[in-house]
């Protein structure tokens, strides 16, 4: 679509990421190639708009929370606001930062599921599967995982039971047949071309089943405004930024109506289903356009593992950046794998890059270029010379003239390696050249003064192509070459500067700068980062032995039956102290890595929740059990960290006749958060 200033608009996505943790290398992924992209766009004067954002809402968000003993929207904040640090680091120049936890957000989202229960795309139902109480989870009966011959959660591991909940469902399968021939007439619309067979193949053929699109048990999600039991369940949320954000839906829609149908989305490839079917169908349901495309790519694996914090591999580009700059981490991400497969990250194979392709590929055709026109020219670039033949760079001239061509056409497909790799063979080129032309024997012969000019006048248009080209990939890097080569005009550094080879004006002063790379020694390096990595894990590592040893000095001590010494007597004043209250469970469950700690959320009524540690899992072997009972805690303990997790109180037990802690309870009737005194 053409803008009012007849500029041809360009909008670009990526998913927008749940804050339930920090933002790993794989997130930075999509990020900096939607950064790459838009920057391209706009050096090909395209009026681009770029949208990222965070998904807010669920069980995952308010379960993190609970942990952290903050409520959900406090936990984002945190994680939003260093997404957006790392988001600069990495020199990410979004349009707009769409969180669902914003009026604008919810606004839209309730008036456009609204319409669809009243245009009859969604109804009410029973939703029957098998519910995780401690975790609030439905499973259907393929993700259960099977454990001792029972079907259980395939989140905590315990045993699930069969229930019924109430949900709003959306009909999916009304638009099967539309969205197939769409699909099938549509080949650009899903890329790369194999996830559109896997779509059809996989799920459109064989039917697809209504979605659940609301819950009446997750409370930290968009309430449903003509039924406010139920929340707004996952998808309709989540898929519904990519307008949203553009105002869709309000009086003030202008950037809705001058940049929707996205140009892409980029997505993982895990969520390519939600993006070319759900999200179709819920814009066709709209009667708004589709996005031109969706792109899926492929992920980022550490070893042969997709990286989980679970298994303690993730990467994150703080300290690698922190270290090398961000240019190389921006180059790597975009060169090491083609867009769409899988690849491995490891940090050998990013420093042999920085040492292989930025420091003596492009870093020594920039030193070699500019120091040969000090040492040969003073430094001021020479006219070229028109009455001195020089044969053996026309190939070059020529190559690098078609090479702004070559990089959109790889760019227009997405495929970012494939465009590095077209302006690396130029650079290549650049210093065969170098070793074929030999200017430091050119310079012997002052009859070839001519010849030498017009190689380094060569080298340097060269050096100006490369720059414009790798600026989307690298922001920071061309200012650096463009001030060695003495380049200011800011016309010199633009796209329509490259219609043509041989702009350089003569005069220009080059100036010998910092090697743009310095080469690094990669086996010390590898060391460093190795530390710098698992400098984290280590600390977390550490804390949790000891704890666990604390731990274990307590239970030793539960064990031997040893009795705390009590003085003989304390006034009333010193029992006032002891915050004790009634407390009801609300979820109990082991903690993770740990033979005696069970975890409690608890509800103090009017004073809220709490999750408090307590180390008694081997006389609760079944801690589920536990959940509606009310017990006493000590409310006002100063709160302690164990195994990662804050502990806020202590839960009040007493040994039985047979060495078993049990713990404190109250006859019924008791007000949850009453006082014990
Ligand atoms: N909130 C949903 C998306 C909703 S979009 C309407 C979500 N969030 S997420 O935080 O799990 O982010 C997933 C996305 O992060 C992937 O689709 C991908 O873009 C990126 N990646 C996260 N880790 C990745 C790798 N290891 N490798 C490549 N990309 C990865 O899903």
């Amino acid at each position: 679509m053409a803008n009012t200033n007849g500029k041809k608009t360009y909008y670009i996505t990526t998913p927008i990421y749940y804050p339930s943790g920090n933002m790993t290398i794989g997130h930075t992924y999509t990020t900096v190639a939607a950064d790459t992209m838009t920057r391209f766009r706009k050096l090909q004067g395209y009026d681009t708009y770029f949208l990222t954002g965070t998904d807010e809402h669920g069980q995952k968000i308010e379960k993190k929370a609970a942990e952290a003993g903050v409520t959900p929207i406090e936990y984002v904040d945190r994680i939003v606001a260093e997404t957006q640090d790392l988001w600069k680091l990495m020199n990410i120049e979004y349009d707009d930062f769409i969180r669902t936890t914003e009026e604008r957000h919810i606004r839209i989202v309730q008036k456009i599921f609204r319409q669809f229960y009243e245009q009859g795309d969604i109804y009410k139902a029973e939703y029957e599967g098998m519910y995780c109480t401690p975790c609030e989870s439905f499973w259907t009966p393929t993700q259960l995982v099977e454990k001792d011959g029972v079907k259980v959660c395939p989140d905590c591991g315990r045993p699930c039971q069969p229930m019924r909940e109430e949900s709003y469902f959306f009909k999916m399968s009304k638009y099967q047949d539309w969205l197939i021939d769409y699909i099938e007439t549509h080949p650009d619309f899903i890329q790369p071309a194999k996830r559109a067979n896997e779509m059809l193949t996989n799920f459109l053929r064989p039917g697809l089943q209504d979605l659940c699109v609301s819950r009446t048990s997750v409370k930290w999600g968009i309430p449903v405004d003509f039924d406010e039991k139920h929340t707004v369940y996952v998808w309709i949320d989540a898929l519904s930024n990519y307008i949203t954000a553009l105002g869709y839906g309000t009086d003030h829609d202008e950037l809705y109506q001058k940049y929707w149908p996205a140009d892409v989305h980029l997505v993982g490839k895990e969520i390519v289903r939600f993006h070319t079917i759900y999200w179709p169908i819920m814009l066709h349901a709209l009667g708004l356009p589709l996005p031109k495309q969706v792109f899926g790519h492929g992920w980022l694996l550490f070893g042969a593992d997709r990286m989980s914090k679970s298994k303690g591999n993730v990467v994150y580009p703080g300290p690698i950046v922190a270290r090398y700059g961000v240019d190389p981490l921006r180059y790597y991400l975009m060169r090491e794998m083609p867009f769409g497969a899988d690849g491995n990250y490891t940090n050998e194979s990013f420093l042999t890059r920085m040492n292989a392709d930025l420091a003596n590929d492009l870093g020594n055709l920039v030193s070699r270029t500019v120091a040969m026109i000090e040492k040969y020219f003073d430094g001021v670039l020479p006219a070229w010379d028109g009455n001195t033949e020089e044969p053996a760079g026309t190939e070059l001239r020529a190559h690098c003239a078609a090479l702004p061509g070559l990089v959109d056409d790889q760019m227009a497909k997405l495929q970012f390696s494939q465009a590095l790799s077209e302006i690396w063979k130029v650079i290549g080129e650049c210093n065969k050249y170098i070793d074929q032309t030999q200017p430091w024997v050119l310079g012997k012969d002052p009859e070839k003064k001519g010849l030498l000019g017009n190689v380094l006048l060569t080298l340097a248009e060269c050096v100006r192509f490369v720059a414009v080209l790798i600026g989307p990939f690298m922001p920071s890097t061309p200012e650096r070459i463009f001030a060695q080569l003495g380049v200011e005009d800011e016309q010199l550094k633009t796209w329509d500067s490259l219609k043509c080879f041989g702009m350089l004006p003569d005069g220009l002063h080059v100036r010998k700068g910092d090697a743009l790379f310095p080469r690094i020694d990669v086996m010390k390096e590898l060391e460093a980062l190795s530390g710098d990595s698992g400098k984290e894990a280590k600390k977390e590592e550490k804390a949790a032995e000891k704890a666990e040893k604390k731990d274990q000095k307590a239970q030793k001590k539960e064990e031997k039956h040893e009795e705390p010494e009590f003085p003989a007597e304390i006034g009333i004043e010193a029992f006032d102290q002891c915050k004790m209250q009634v407390a009801r469970v609300l979820d109990c469950r082991k903690v993770e890595k740990s033979n005696k700690l069970l975890q409690f959320r608890l509800s103090l009524g009017a004073d809220g929740e709490r999750t408090i540690l307590s180390g008694i899992a081997k006389y609760y072997p079944q801690p589920e059990a536990l959940i509606g009972k009310q017990l006493i805690v000590l409310a006002n303990l100063a709160p302690r960290k164990m195994m990662g997790v804050e502990s806020q109180g202590m839960i009040l037990s007493a040994l039985d006749g047979q060495g078993n802690l049990r713990l404190l309870s109250v006859d019924e009737g008791a007000e949850d958060g009453a006082i014990v005194g």
